[in-house]
């Protein structure tokens, strides 16, 4: 079965069962506060659950577009998305469990033709009248699995709104494609069992801190995962391999030269751009805009991590408009806010890129050269506090040393690589130094917190990136943290998240002092042009020593 056969045998099978076809809404929900991005087709129902609003019939269904953010980080592997189209069937509060599970089963078993012995159920720890619906159907009890709230219930979306129980139907691979653990069931993280759809008794209302009241009505909120059922019904392990991106995996191939399964990396590399460069397309069209924060944030950030994964296929220009296109030609005819918003869409996504491309490859460099500083740090001198504590000055003196013994080695580098690597060595004197001074002369306890925390900053080194550095990237090569940090991940590097917003933080302090005295951002810069002195030439990342003149000087923000 094609994905656009079993979309629409979906919304008939529904329309015969007398519910009303509503389109997909928003990726961006509208008048509601609780919510970033449409994360599930109950989105637009809530109104109608909650009865604040009057929906077209009792009974809708619907193919919604959705994203989430949550798994942003993994998408790569087998089996997780963050745009995913979901088929939903509604009950405001008209039918409840007994006819929800009817014909969901009536679905699977006579229209997508899965083999029931294939199949397993799970259903709330305490619904034992579900589980007597499945029952009533010939599901074996053996397999009809109670779980407990992480598992079967289900809301609400965003901070509060309607929620309740669930139960849902799980498609069994089959005992030797999993974890083999004896253990393993509908639940386990391992790939033998895939959740195909998810049936809310959304009965109850749960407030900001967590209270849950009965709703008026009892409604139901079914979903089903487009993607995997069409895995499934197309004979494939996972999305990726399903008519729903072959054409934007061909495309690729074409782009590169790379083949699907070639290795690991490649398939990983393939899996990010077709994955984010269909969501960009889909969030563009409707309305997000790259930002800094918000969605627009979220928008940046896939859009970057797919730019770098076309790098690791070799790509070295711009190309993320050539996978939307195929996605407009793909989709348009379901999604007509595609094709209205083709070229508006291609603009966006080219002058985003284009940014980032600018500084790409300088960002990576310098990245290169922050992890590689890492590897030459002594481990002897930094396993720990108490062990920098004891031995600082043969720190120190390696820190001294390594300036010239690295010398050569620094003078071979590429300029950004050497500003990356000084930079590293220049935040761990500075905590060296600062720690060397308060020891000597510093007391009382004040000081010794002092001490402590420069002495974690260094023992912190040669495993994390600092927030300094991580700033650093972000401030002026547009590297997302999140890309930072999965980067650092992969080689063995965490980075310290905590530093990084203190930067940010001190970053927004400096842009509203700036603004309060009516200069610039860049506050050093406007301080300097006051001086009125010729441009000066930076030195710095060729040369570690210079004879120069002072030509001014600021003295209480005065030349
Ligand atoms: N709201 C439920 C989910 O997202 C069912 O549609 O899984």
């Amino acid at each position: 079965m094609k994905s656009s056969d079993i979309r629409s045998a979906y919304l008939d099978f529904y329309k015969e069962k007398g519910h009303t076809v509503v389109p997909s809404s928003s990726l961006v929900p509208h008048g509601d506060p609780t919510l970033l991005l449409t994360s599930a087709g109950m989105v637009q129902m809530k109104p109608y659950f909650i009865g604040e609003a009057t929906p077209p019939s009792p009974r809708l269904v619907s193919c919604q577009k959705c994203f989430r953010t949550t798994d942003i980080d993994v998408v790569g592997d087998a089996g997780h998305l963050t745009y995913f189209e979901m088929l939903g069937n509604f009950s405001i509060g008209d039918y409840f469990k007994k006819e929800a599970i009817a014909w969901s089963w009536e679905f699977v078993i006579e229209r997508l033709k899965l083999p029931q012995e294939n199949l397993w159920i799970t259903v709330f720890l305490d619904d034992d009248e579900a589980e007597n619906y499945w029952l009533d159907l010939g599901v074996a009890k053996d397999r009809i699995l109670r779980c407990d709230e992480k598992d079967n219930f289900w809301g609400p979306a965003g901070e509060s709104g309607p929620c309740g129980p669930c139960s849902e139907i799980h498609y069994d691979f089959g005992e030797g494609t999993g974890c083999g653990s004896s253990d393993c069931g509908p639940s386990c993280d391992c790939d033998r069992f895939s959740e195909i759809w998810n049936l809310v008794f959304t009965e109850l209302d749960q407030d900001a801190e967590g209270n849950r009241t009965p709703l008026k009505q009892k409604n139901i909120d079914t979903g089903m995962g487009l993607e995997r059922t069409a895995a499934l019904m197309q004979g494939k392990r996972n999305v990726y391999e399903t008519d729903l991106f072959t054409p934007m995996m061909d495309r690729i191939a074409d782009l590169t030269g790379r083949r699907y399964g070639e290795t690991d990396t490649v398939t990983k590399a393939m899996r990010v751009v077709a994955e984010h460069g269909r969501a960009i397309t889909f969030l563009i069209a409707d309305g997000v805009i790259p930002s800094n924060d918000g969605r627009g944030y979220v928008l940046r950030r896939i859009l970057r991590r797919a730019a770098l994964f076309g790098r690791k296929l070799g790509l070295t220009e711009a190309f993320l408009t050539k996978i939307a296109e195929i996605v407009v030609e793909q989709m348009g005819d379901i999604y007509p806010e595609l094709t209205s918003q083709r070229d508006y869409i291609l603009k966006v996504i080219d002058i985003e890129e284009e940014k980032f491309d600018r500084t790409i490859t300088d960002g990576l460099e310098r990245l290169e050269g922050m992890i590689e500083i890492r590897s030459i740090i002594p481990k002897e001198y930094v396993a720990d506090t108490d062990t920098i504590r004891n031995r600082i000055l043969e720190l120190t003196q390696w820190a001294d040393n390594t300036f010239y013994d690295y010398g050569p080695k620094l003078e071979e580098m590429s300029a950004l690589k050497r500003e990356a690597w000084i930079f590293a060595h220049g935040i761990l004197n500075d905590a060296l130094s600062s720690a060397r001074q308060i020891q000597t002369s510093g007391d009382g306890n004040e000081a010794e917190t002092v001490v402590e925390k420069e002495l974690s900053i260094i023992a912190k080194m040669p495993t994390h990136l600092s927030g300094f550095e991580v700033f650093r990237l972000w401030d002026t090569f547009g590297f997302p943290k999140e890309i930072t940090s999965e980067i650092a991940a992969e080689n063995g590097l965490s980075i310290d998240l905590e530093g990084f917003e203190e930067e940010m933080e001190a970053q927004r302090e400096r842009a509203r002092g700036a603004k309060k005295f009516g200069l610039a951002d860049k506050s050093d810069q406007a301080y300097y042009e006051s001086l009125d002195v010729p441009p000066t030439e930076f030195v710095g990342y060729g040369e570690f020593f210079t004879d120069t003149l002072v030509v001014g000087l600021i003295v209480d923000g005065e030349p």
